[in-house]
């Protein structure tokens, strides 16, 4: 997975030594609600071991899972997620063939522009590495994450029910549409 960096942010890849981050951040209710068909608060420290362990063992040349770091002090903030999405369908779920971007920050980080800056280096990545597009989705709730779709120039296609058997916002951006 390729190190991204930004005039504020280094986007690497997740490290063991994270986990005590990663489990105060998915464990708290403000950051999953939206996340999931069954938002749930992570509740034991060592599933964040685990899903540290899932993000390290994903291989791809394109797509990845990004622990996001101030720069000026080394702190974790967030992840931003490259990742394929499955269609809507019977169990188990099967690609769909599309590539989703998604942010989870920590909330003592929110309202910095930190998921936005990191979000726009990722698009910018696949677009180089030759994805034609990238789409996002979201609960109708999530004003929070639409914001973010909006301020990094993706844009709103209006509902769909096409991915995830739930109902979602969906985002397109598309490589040459945008400034990276
Ligand atoms: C979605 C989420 C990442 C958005 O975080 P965020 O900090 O609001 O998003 P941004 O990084 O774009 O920051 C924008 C905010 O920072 C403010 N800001 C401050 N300094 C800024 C700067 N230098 N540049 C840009 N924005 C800045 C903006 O005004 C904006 O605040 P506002 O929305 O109150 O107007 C966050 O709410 C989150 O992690 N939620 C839980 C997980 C989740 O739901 N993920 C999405 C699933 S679809």
């Amino acid at each position: 997975m390729q190190t991204l960096k930004t005039d504020r942010l280094l986007l690497r890849p997740w490290e063991p030594a994270d986990a005590d981050f990663v489990y105060d951040m998915y464990s708290r209710w403000e950051v999953q609600r939206f996340i999931g068909l069954v938002p749930r608060a992570m509740e034991d420290r060592s599933e964040a071991d685990r899903l540290i362990e899932r993000c390290r063992n994903f291989d791809h040349p394109v797509r990845g899972f990004w622990a996001v770091q101030r720069v000026v002090d080394a702190q974790l903030v967030g992840t931003i997620l490259l990742k394929g999405i499955p269609a809507s369908g019977e169990a188990p779920l099967q690609p769909s063939g599309d590539t989703e971007i998604g942010w989870h920050f920590h909330p003592d980080y929110w309202g910095k522009g930190y998921a936005a800056e990191a979000a726009s280096a990722v698009l910018g990545h696949s677009f180089r590495e030759g994805l034609g597009r990238v789409i996002a989705v979201t609960s109708a709730e999530n004003t929070a994450s639409q914001r973010v779709c909006e301020r990094i120039g993706m844009e709103h296609q209006g509902t769909t029910k096409d991915y995830y058997n739930a109902t979602c916002e969906l985002y397109l951006a598309e490589a040459g549409s945008r400034a990276s």
